[in-house]
């Protein structure tokens, strides 16, 4: 076990919690320090979706998830508490456990080198699809076995990305802790509903300095992910200096803070927004950084910080510059909710679960094809192995680097809009409002660099694998 751990700032919000649950699924011990201004409790007391879940929409939706355990576990007030395992803990999951181990152990120790890799790929193939018929009996809907097999798949490759070569011999605790954690002895669900209790929680501000220093000086810290800071584009305009407080100053604490302790690397949370009007398309790392708004300019601060950081005390950091992160977890119960909720698939999918009246849409004159904008949507689970990849190279001494992190292809909203309402069978209302400043018409990364440098693959990129994760998560939310 990893006696290093890693801390993850605003890990009980959206993307953190993900990055977390994947960290602690790999055994990683983390500590979480969030104020909960934005995030939840919740999140960090994750349970996995049961194999036969159907990770789809269903026009049933109360009878998925509801004996998925949800937060009853005291309210912490104290600075540091350790996350309990609950006792009365009615966690269930419907599927034969070992069966789903041997599918994924089947995933998981395909031989590294290409060839085998693809002849393993076909005999799994093979099984699983003598597995599915078999199961079929179980389920009307298929989409339930593919949804089981690509959240198998993600899993092992999430594995294999430490496990088959690459890492450095000297980051032996990575390899020996992953081996140890999901090897083809241990039983998989066992693992997943244990995953959580690697997570400590510090219900705390980064304002807090005396935390900070605390935390530096109580664990081991290998690294830190750094996603706590405020988001909302529109704020930031009407009140920048809540922005450039909390997103500036707060991270220039934990820098100074990391410096003092002499912790290393970093992997920084940060946006397009910082590029402003694209130039061109796909955006590359390379493309002119000029935000056009107060959030954006706040994160290319803390950009250019780090790297005076770097050339002058030796900092390591990963910038990942994130284009528009979506969906649900694929394996544990735990998704987006933001309050207030500006972003478009939540509101999109709040609304055709009838818990808003009508999404508006700002703008469908632009010059795009249907005259909506379009943008680029990452799945969740994608962005946060991304994270877990950019640990991986800054362990093994990676230079430090900028990432963009999007799937190089952009939906329009009336396509969402399209693909939701197919899922839900049936239609959503919605309104045009006039456009909002600021929205460029199209907005899509090029992530050929992360995929070059840190082997990043994205698992989940088909629009309607994001929206069925999201709209599983929004009939069943937990919090
Ligand atoms: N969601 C996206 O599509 C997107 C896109 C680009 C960049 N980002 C960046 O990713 C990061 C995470 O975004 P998210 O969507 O998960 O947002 P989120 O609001 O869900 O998560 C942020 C978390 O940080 C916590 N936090 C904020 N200020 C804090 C402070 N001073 N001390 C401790 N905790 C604090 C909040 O309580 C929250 O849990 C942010 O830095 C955001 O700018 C997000």
């Amino acid at each position: 076990m990893l006696n290093k751990k890693i801390l993850i700032t605003g890990g009980a919000g959206y993307i953190g919690s993900h990055a977390n649950a994947l960290l602690n699924t790999l055994g990683f011990q983390t500590i979480v320090l969030d104020n909960l201004v934005y995030g939840h409790k919740e999140s960090l007391h994750y349970a996995p979706l049961p194999f036969s879940h159907k990770n789809v929409f269903t026009k049933n939706p109360t009878a998925s998830s509801q004996n998925l355990e949800t937060n009853n576990f005291a309210p912490t007030h104290t600075a540091h508490t350790q996350m309990a395992e609950n006792p009365h803990s009615k966690l269930t999951c419907h599927t034969e456990h070992s069966e789903v181990s041997k599918k994924l152990d089947s995933r998981l120790f395909a031989n590294a080198q290409n060839d085998k890799e693809v002849i393993q790929k076909r005999q799994d193939d093979k099984i699983l699809n003598t597995t599915s018929s078999k199961t079929q009996t179980h389920s009307t809907d298929s989409n339930i076995l593919n949804t089981q097999d690509s959240a198998l798949d993600f899993l092992a490759q999430l594995v294999r990305n430490f496990n088959g070569g690459g890492v450095n011999t000297q980051d032996s605790i990575l390899y020996n802790n992953l081996k140890s954690n999901l090897n083809s002895n241990n039983d998989l669900s066992r693992q997943l509903h244990t995953a959580h209790k690697n997570t400590t929680f510090i219900h705390s501000s980064l304002s807090d300095k005396a935390t900070l220093d605390s935390i530096f000086s109580t664990y081991q810290i290998q690294a830190v992910m750094h996603f706590a800071a405020f988001a909302y584009v529109g704020e930031s305009v009407k009140d920048p200096s809540k922005y450039y407080y909390n997103n500036v100053a707060n991270s220039l604490s934990l820098l100074e803070s990391m410096r003092k302790a002499n912790v290393k690397n970093i992997i920084f949370s940060s946006t397009c927004a910082t590029y402003g009007h694209p130039l061109h398309l796909p955006i590359t790392e390379s493309h002119p950084q000029n935000p056009i708004n107060p959030y954006g300019y706040s994160k290319l601060v803390v950009e250019n910080m780090l790297k005076d950081f770097s050339h002058a005390y030796g900092l390591n950091y990963v910038i990942l510059r994130y284009f528009n992160a979506a969906g649900a977890s694929m394996l544990f119960n735990i998704g987006e909710s933001h309050s207030p909720e500006t972003h478009l698939i939540p509101l999109l999918l709040q609304t055709a679960l009838g818990q808003r009246e009508t999404l508006s849409i700002y703008g469908d004159d632009y010059p795009t094809k249907d005259g909506s904008c379009i943008r680029d949507y990452i799945h969740i689970d994608d962005l946060a192995n991304a994270h877990i990849l950019a640990l991986k190279y800054l362990l093994n001494g990676g230079k430090s680097e900028a990432f963009n992190l999007g799937n190089g292809e952009g939906f329009s909203i009336f396509e969402l809009l399209e693909c939701a309402s197919r899922l839900c069978e049936r239609k959503i209302p919605y309104t045009i409002e006039s456009r909002r400043d600021g929205d460029p018409a199209t907005l899509i990364g090029d992530s050929t660099k992360a995929k070059e440098i840190l082997g990043w693959k994205p698992h989940f990129a088909d629009i309607e694998t994001i929206l069925s994760s999201a709209l599983n998560w929004h009939s069943n939310q937990r919090y």
